[in-house]
């Protein structure tokens, strides 16, 4: 069991002495790690069965931090650091050669960005090392939003999970990364498209692959819980599914004729940003629940609805 706290103190001793700490971010927990640090880096891998080809997350409080592990930062990169720092954005840039190639996979890009939680902003501060962390939950499956998520799935590995509550954005960071003046989104997440269109004009989207080395994380198959998701219209797959016991993630109604203790509706609110910050907790509960099979519709298709709907399909995709 590790210890569930808020003592910023405690996390950072551990970190110093190269062991690893779950912290919370306003996308998702993640499972950190000194970044400096190849041992530590190691742990991570192993805690998560994370396979050596899939890159980890840098984390840092400051763009000055960030300038000592980039070579370079395009300009589309600054204006998108400026506005959405900290905040769910990751930025692909061409990495120091102080981040191990461990952290990396062996790409010449590392990942970074600055969350926007302030315990874990206080950590960051705190410490004289930036932080490598890939969410806190084993490889493929669903990300933790709670503290509690962190505690049921590697409690065992950590002696420490920092707890900052309920993530507020609940879905994991947009990833953008460069090429020439191009800026390419490779994975959708908590910054919406639009908002990046807003700051640098077009992007593209890195299309969706099964076996994309660019970013392992868009895995077709990933984000999933341990029970069959189907997603789609619920009440055409209602018909398919009529002699086993049902379990309903909706978008903002209940659907009629199935009971409601088997219904979780993601945002009552119709809210996009509500649903996300269901999301993977509903995912979760329904794991647990007494049903054979998930039906789950889609979100409406704008804004943060992209996401949801890449993590629903990736949930349902086995
Ligand atoms: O919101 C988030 O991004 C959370 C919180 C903890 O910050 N982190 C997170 O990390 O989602 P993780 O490891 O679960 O997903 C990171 C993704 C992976 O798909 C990985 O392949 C991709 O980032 N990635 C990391 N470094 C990369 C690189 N240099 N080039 C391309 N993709 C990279
Ligand atoms: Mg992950």
């Amino acid at each position: 069991m590790a210890t569930i706290g808020t003592d910023v103190q405690a996390a950072k001793s551990y970190l110093e002495q190269g062991d690893l700490v779950a912290i919370p971010t306003e996308t998702v927990y993640g499972l950190a790690g000194n970044a400096y640090k190849p041992e530590a880096i190691a742990k991570i891998f192993e805690a998560k069965n994370r396979p050596a080809f899939d890159p980890l997350i840098v984390h840092t409080h400051s763009l000055a931090e960030v300038q000592k592990i980039v070579r370079d930062l395009p300009e589309k990169a600054l204006i998108l650091a400026e506005r959405f720092w900290p905040g769910p954005l990751t930025l692909l840039l061409p990495k120091q050669p102080i981040i191990p190639d461990l952290a990396t996979s062996g790409m010449d890009t590392v990942a970074v960005r600055i969350p926007q939680q302030p315990l874990t902003l206080e950590l960051l501060r705190s410490i004289d090392f930036p932080l490598v962390a890939p969410s806190a939950n084993p490889f493929g499956y669903v990300s933790p939003t709670t503290a509690q998520h962190v505690e049921d799935q590697l409690g065992q590995k950590i002696p420490y999970i920092l707890d900052g509550g309920n993530c507020s954005v609940g879905i994991e960071s947009t990833i953008v990364g460069f090429d020439g003046n191009d800026a390419i989104i490779h994975r959708l997440g908590g910054t919406s498209r639009e908002k990046i269109e807003s700051a640098i004009g077009r992007v593209k989207l890195m299309p969706n692959s099964s076996s994309n080395p660019k970013a392992p994380g868009m895995l077709k198959s990933h984000y999933s819980p341990g029970k069959k998701v189907v997603l789609g219209n619920i009440q055409e797959h209602l018909k398919n599914y009529a002699d086993q016991s049902v379990g309903i993630l909706a978008f903002d109604k209940a659907i009629p004729g199935v009971p409601t203790s088997n219904q979780i509706i993601l945002a009552e609110d119709s809210n996009l940003a509500t649903a996300a910050k269901n999301l993977f907790s509903a995912l979760r509960i329904m794991d647990k629940m007494d049903v054979d099979v998930i039906l789950a519709e889609r979100v409406p298709e704008h804004g943060l609805g992209l996401a949801i709907n890449d993590r629903l399909t990736r949930a349902a995709a086995k």
